[in-house]
C-alpha cells in the first residue's frame, strides 16, 4: 500500500476531491417524486431512524456500517476460519489490531456500545464523575446506568459554529485540573477522549492536547481511555493542522495517540468499515477486568459476537484506517460541500470536520423555538424536498431532566453524514443544491411535536408530527419551483 498525501490540482485552479478508487459493486438507487417523500416520512413518524431505504435516495444517516468496504475487505471474508474457540480469523484481526493501536490485549465486541458496557462495567463506581471532551449519545447512558456522572470540558469556544479553530475536540486543560481539585482522584473514574468529537460536528483534539490531558492523567495517576472509533479522521486532522505532523505516516500518528491512552475502544462499523467493535489495552489488569464480562455479554474471546467473516473484514479494514486515501475520502467531500454551503451563507459547522457535513438548524430556522426541535423538523423538511436522510443531533437525541422538562441541547444539529467512499461528487453537489433551496425557504419550515416518547433513547424509535401544515405548502412551493423534477 503506497500512501499518496499530496492533493491533485486542477488546472482552472478549481478545488475538487478526486476519487482514488473505482467504483466495481454498485447499488441502484431510486428518487420518489416528491408526493410519496412526503407520506414516507408521515409514516416514519417524522423521524428518519424510521424510514425504510426503499425510500431513501441519498442515506446520510450515519456513516456506521455504511462505508464502502474494499475489495482485499470482501475478499478476506472467504477465508473465515468458523470456530466458536481459537478461530484463525480472530488471531489475524488480533495481529492487525496489535500492529494499529500498539496494544497487546485484543477484547472483540459486537459493537461500540458493546465496549462501553463493557468499560463502563468495569471502572465506573457509583458516584463517580468522567471527564470528557463531550459525550455521544450510547456512551452517556452506559456510563450513567452504571452511577457515573458525564463532565464535559470542552474548550469554551468549542460549540461556535462559525470557527476558524482547528481543534474544537480538544479537552481544556484547566477545567479538567478543576475536575480533579473538586472531586479528588479517587471519583474520576477515567478521562476520555473521543476522536473527532461526533455531536459537535466531528472536530478532532490536537497531539498537543493529547499530550497534556495524559499528563494531567499522569499526575493524579489516573487512567486515559480513547474513543477511537473515528480516530483515522481525526489522525488525519492532526498530520493537515499540526504543523509537527505534516511530514508523518497515519501510522505513526495513530501509534502515538494511543500510546497516550491505557485504554482503546472502538466501534468498528466507523474504523474499520466493517461491523463489530473492540477493546485493545496493554494493561493485563484491565483485560482482566473486562475478560469475564466479555463471555457473560459478547461471546468467547476470539469472537466476542462478530461473525469471523467480518472479523476478516476488520483485519484488512484496521491496516486501511492507515491509508491516507482511505481516511481522507470523507474529510475532503465534507470539506468541499461545508465550503459551498459555507460560501452561500447556509449555516454549516466550520472548519470542516469529521463523518458529515453538519447543518445548524438554530441558525437554519431561527423562528423555529428549540422546543420545537429544529434540528428534527429540518431533518424531516430535506427528506421531503430532496430523498436525502440526514439524522437529528439536538434537543431529540437529548433526554429529560427529573420534572420532566426537555433538556435542550447544546447544538441543534442535522447531521449529513459522508460514509466514505459512498457517495460521488455529483451526488455530493446535489446535496448542496438541495440544502441551499431549502435555505432559501426556510420560512416555509415549522415546527415538530412528540406524538409517542420512548423514555429510554427516544431518538431512535419516537414518533413526532409537524406543527400546522407546513408540510403541504412546502410540497407547494417545490413543485412551483420545479416543476416536474423529482
Ligand atoms: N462512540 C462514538 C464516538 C460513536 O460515534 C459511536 C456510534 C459509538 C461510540 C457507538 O458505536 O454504534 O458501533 O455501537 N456512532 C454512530 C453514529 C451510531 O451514527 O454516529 P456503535
Amino acid at each position: 500500500m503506497t500512501n499518496q498525501t499530496k492533493t491533485i490540482k486542477f488546472y482552472s485552479g478549481e478545488q475538487i476531491p478526486v476519487e482514488q478508487h473505482k467504483v466495481r459493486i454498485v447499488q441502484k438507487l431510486f428518487l420518489r417524486p416528491i408526493d410519496e417523500r412526503k407520506t414516507a416520512i408521515e409514516e416514519a413518524g417524522f423521524n428518519t431512524f424510521l424510514l425504510n431505504t426503499k425510500d431513501v435516495f441519498l442515506d446520510m444517516l450515519t456513516d456506521s456500517g455504511t462505508n464502502a468496504m474494499s475489495d482485499n475487505q470482501i475478499s478476506s471474508m472467504l477465508q473465515a476460519d468458523d470456530a466458536y474457540a481459537g478461530s484463525q480469523s480472530f488471531y489475524r484481526m488480533e495481529e492487525a489490531a496489535r500492529e494499529v493501536f500498539g496494544k497487546h490485549y485484543v477484547l472483540p465486541v459486537h459493537q461500540g456500545r458493546a465496549a462501553e458496557n463493557i468499560v463502563s462495567q468495569a471502572f465506573i463506581k457509583q458516584g463517580d464523575v468522567i471527564p470528557m471532551n463531550y459525550h455521544f449519545t450510547t456512551t452517556k447512558e452506559h456510563m450513567e446506568l452504571n452511577g457515573g456522572k458525564v463532565l464535559e470540558i470542552y474548550g469554551d469556544d468549542a460549540l461556535d459554529i462559525k470557527s476558524s479553530k482547528q481543534f474544537k475536540g480538544n479537552i481544556d486543560i484547566n477545567k479538567l485540573n478543576a475536575v480533579f481539585e473538586k472531586y479528588g482522584k479517587e471519583r474520576v473514574a477515567f478521562v476520555r477522549m473521543e476522536a473527532s468529537t461526533n455531536l459537535i460536528g466531528g472536530q478532532p483534539f490536537s497531539m498537543q492536547n493529547m499530550r497534556d490531558v495524559r499528563a494531567v492523567c499522569d499526575k493524579y495517576d489516573t487512567m486515559m481511555v480513547l474513543d477511537a472509533s473515528l480516530i483515522g479522521e481525526n489522525a488525519f486532522f492532526i498530520k493537515q493542522r499540526e504543523e509537527e505532523f505534516k511530514n508523518a505516516e497515519i501510522k505513526d500518528i495513530l501509534l502515538e495517540m494511543c500510546g497516550y491512552a491505557d485504554l482503546v475502544y472502538f466501534s468498528s462499523r466507523k474504523v474499520s468499515s466493517t461491523r463489530g467493535g473492540g477493546i485493545v489495552t496493554n494493561k493485563k489488569e484491565y483485560y482482566l477486568k473486562m475478560r469475564d464480562l466479555l463471555v457473560l455479554y459478547e461471546g468467547f474471546l476470539t469472537y466476542g459476537g462478530m461473525s469471523v467473516r467480518e472479523i476478516e473484514a476488520m483485519a484488512v479494514g484496521l491496516r486501511e484506517t492507515c491509508d491516507d486515501t482511505v481516511i481522507s475520502q470523507s474529510p475532503s467531500f465534507i470539506k468541499y460541500a461545508v465550503d459551498n454551503l459555507d460560501a452561500a451563507g447556509v449555516p454549516v459547522i466550520t472548519p470542516a470536520g469529521a463523518l458529515g457535513c453538519h447543518l445548524d438548524a438554530m441558525g437554519f430556522l431561527k423562528h423555529v423555538p428549540q422546543q420545537q426541535y429544529p434540528a428534527g423538523a429540518l431533518a424531516s423538511a430535506l427528506y421531503i424536498i430532496s430523498g436525502i436522510r440526514g439524522m437529528e443531533r439536538g434537543t431529540i437525541s437529548s433526554v429529560r431532566d427529573e420534572n420532566g422538562d426537555d433538556i435542550l441541547a447544546d447544538v441543534e444539529l442535522l447531521r449529513l453524514a459522508f460514509p466514505r467512499r459512498v457517495f460521488t461528487l455529483s451526488q455530493t453537489m446535489y446535496v448542496i443544491d438541495r440544502v441551499k433551496w431549502l435555505y432559501d425557504n426556510r420560512e416555509l419550515v415549522g415546527g415538530l411535536q412528540w406524538v409517542e416518547e420512548p423514555p429510554v433513547l427516544r431518538f431512535f424509535m419516537g414518533r413526532l408530527e409537524p406543527i400546522g401544515d407546513w408540510t403541504e405548502k412546502l410540497v407547494a412551493k417545490f413543485k412551483a419551483d420545479f416543476g416536474d423534477s423529482l
